[in-house]
């Protein structure tokens, strides 16, 4: 019997701060070796977009997510991201569960932008902002305020940043400048374009990128992510499809420059070493948060009334 999690049993499955936490935890088991992850592999058809394959092993399950990012999508009145997550068992290879993909993504995406956020901000940090606001950007404003944080809200889509700041009772800015010099800045946008301009990048703040997750994206530019103190997901994704790739591909950034987020996590390498540190946290997406999020879902099975398929 195959568990089948539609968007919305996803969502009831797996409250945010679950979610946050799970997430947390995959990070660090990660880090210590416990949790396993094959390279994610890009299937590219652009410019429309590119499928991706992620496969994880951890905690006695084994995932593989099969999921899109066809950016040109929200204009035709298509998601960007949609796929299935399937869950096994890691013991006997079965089938335990099917996940819609776009809310395991969408719930681990924000996870990992506040988690980056909240191991590596200054600790007066006082203002926050979450810049896009499509469907990644408005579950991490419904992750800050599930946390206690109000954060600012922007796109350049004026509906879209309403929208998001009703739902979720989060607070309009009043301009993408206004967002962008905040002291933690979550980034959550298409990356055709640098949000961050050269020398904008203000000392103290902490940027979690989440935009930039394949080839040719990037949301700060390519001269600036040499002012800032650097972390990633995974460095294999981060310096191939990631924010950092520019970066690397100029020679300005290199393995030693970039620290792992699950290291900070787990104890074993530094985070912010001081206040005037700008920060700057890549995240690329990986497969064990995905992994993370399908356990916590398939914990919670026996309280929801889910549909079955038999193979
Ligand atoms: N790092 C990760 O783990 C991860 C996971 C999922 C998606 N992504 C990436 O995040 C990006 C957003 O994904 P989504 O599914 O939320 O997309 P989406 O299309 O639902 O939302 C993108 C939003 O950004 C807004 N936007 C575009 N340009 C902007 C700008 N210059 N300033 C402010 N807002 C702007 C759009 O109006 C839209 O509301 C994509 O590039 C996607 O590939 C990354």
């Amino acid at each position: 019997m195959v568990r089948v999690f539609g968007a919305d049993a996803v969502r009831s499955a797996v409250p945010p701060q679950a979610a946050y936490d799970a997430v947390r935890d995959a990070f660090v088991s990660y880090q210590r070796g416990e949790w396993l992850m094959p390279p994610k592999v890009y299937v590219a058809n652009y410019p429309a977009g590119d499928f991706r394959a992620m496969p994880a092993l951890g905690g006695g399950h084994a995932l593989l997510k099969w999921v899109t990012s066809f950016p040109g999508n929200p204009a035709r009145g298509l998601p960007t991201v949609t796929g299935l997550v399937l869950l096994s068992d890691a013991e006997d290879g079965r089938l335990l569960a099917v996940l819609d993909a776009a809310a395991v993504t969408a719930l681990r995406t924000a996870a990992a932008g506040v988690l980056g956020a909240e191991t590596l901000r200054r600790h007066d940090a006082a203002s926050y902002a979450v810049v896009g606001c499509g469907v990644n950007g408005a579950e991490t404003v419904r992750l800050l305020v599930a946390l206690g944080v109000t954060p600012l809200v922007w796109d350049v889509d004026p509906a879209r940043r309403e929208a998001v700041a009703g739902e979720h009772g989060a607070r309009l800015a009043g301009s993408a400048r206004e967002a962008l010099a905040c002291d933690v800045v979550v980034t959550v946008t298409p990356g055709h374009e640098p949000l961050f301009a050269r020398g904008s990048l203000r000392p103290g703040q902490h940027v979690s990128l989440m935009g930039a997750d394949g080839p040719g994206k990037a949301e700060v530019a390519v001269d600036e992510v040499g002012r800032a103190r650097l972390f990633c997901d995974e460095w294999q994704q981060a310096s191939h499809g990631g924010e950092l790739t520019g970066a690397v591909a100029a020679g300005l950034v290199s393995r030693t420059d970039v620290t792992d987020l699950g290291a900070v996590l787990a104890g074993a390498a530094e985070g912010r070493r001081n206040d005037g540190e700008i920060t700057l946290f890549d995240s690329t997406g990986l497969a064990i948060q995905d992994l993370a999020i399908a356990k916590a879902a398939l914990a919670k099975a026996g309280e929801l009334d889910l549909p079955t398929i038999d193979l």
